[in-house]
């Protein structure tokens, strides 16, 4: 069961109460997205080509902040995004990021309910293939500058969190890129450590003590 749930900074999110897992922080689900993946992660990248890898689509809340990011700084943002279990677009509608995010709303509803599989150009700054699969047994090829690594939490989604994975991301990214995750858990850093990352850790957002970016060197 799905329940919408109001947070702190005036956006909304979503609850998933079978796995009582929430999509965002009740702190403020815009202002975590952006802390983290557009502050900490696409900001990070300095190249104006940039390959962004998304895991974990979710509500496409990271994904329009990212469009709005590459308009705003005239980027050229190529975004692939991998969600296991798509939502619908009823639920989509019951959210109020496209009064929230400064994009047209008809380029926000192309990245939310585009087809998949597929490259979608939105706009001259923007393009998005979203990928219907189980992150796990992805079979990735695409080299990636940055990757919002957006699952559901270590005590949600237990297989979300193991070495292959980050494994295969580490052979996809560029050097100098980065993952980008809210995760600050001792055991994903070592993790990431012996995948060969270079790990920092960086205060969270409001709510959260801090996050965690794994650099390819
Ligand atoms: C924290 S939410 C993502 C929030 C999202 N990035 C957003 O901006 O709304 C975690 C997402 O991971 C997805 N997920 C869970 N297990 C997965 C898997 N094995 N492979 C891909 N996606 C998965 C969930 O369905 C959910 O959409």
């Amino acid at each position: 069961m799905l329940e919408l749930i109001h947070t702190a900074d005036g956006s909304t999110t979503i609850l998933n109460t079978e796995l009582n897992a929430t999509y965002h922080s009740k702190f403020g689900a815009i202002q975590e997205s952006t802390h983290i993946f557009i502050n900490n992660g696409l900001k990070f990248i300095t190249k104006t080509n940039i390959n962004v890898l998304e895991i974990g689509f979710g509500t496409g809340l990271n994904a329009m902040l990212s469009l709005q990011k590459a308009v705003k700084e005239n980027l050229n943002v190529n975004y692939s995004a991998i969600e296991k279990y798509p939502l619908e677009k009823e639920v989509f509608e019951k959210l109020n990021y496209f009064e929230l995010i400064d994009i047209r709303k008809e380029q926000l509803d192309a990245v939310l309910n585009c087809e998949w599989e597929k490259e979608n150009i939105i706009n001259s700054n923007f393009s998005i293939t979203k990928f219907k699969s189980d992150a796990n047994e992805f079979n990735y090829t695409q080299k990636a500058d940055v990757i919002y690594y957006d699952a559901f939490g270590p005590g949600a989604a237990p297989e979300m969190w193991q070495s292959p994975i980050f494994e295969k991301l580490y052979s996809i990214l560029n050097t100098g890129g980065c993952i980008i995750t809210f995760c600050a858990q001792g055991e994903l850093k070592r993790i990431l450590k012996r995948c060969g990352f270079t790990i920092e850790s960086l205060q969270g957002p409001p709510g959260k003590r801090e996050i965690t970016r794994a650099i390819k060197n």
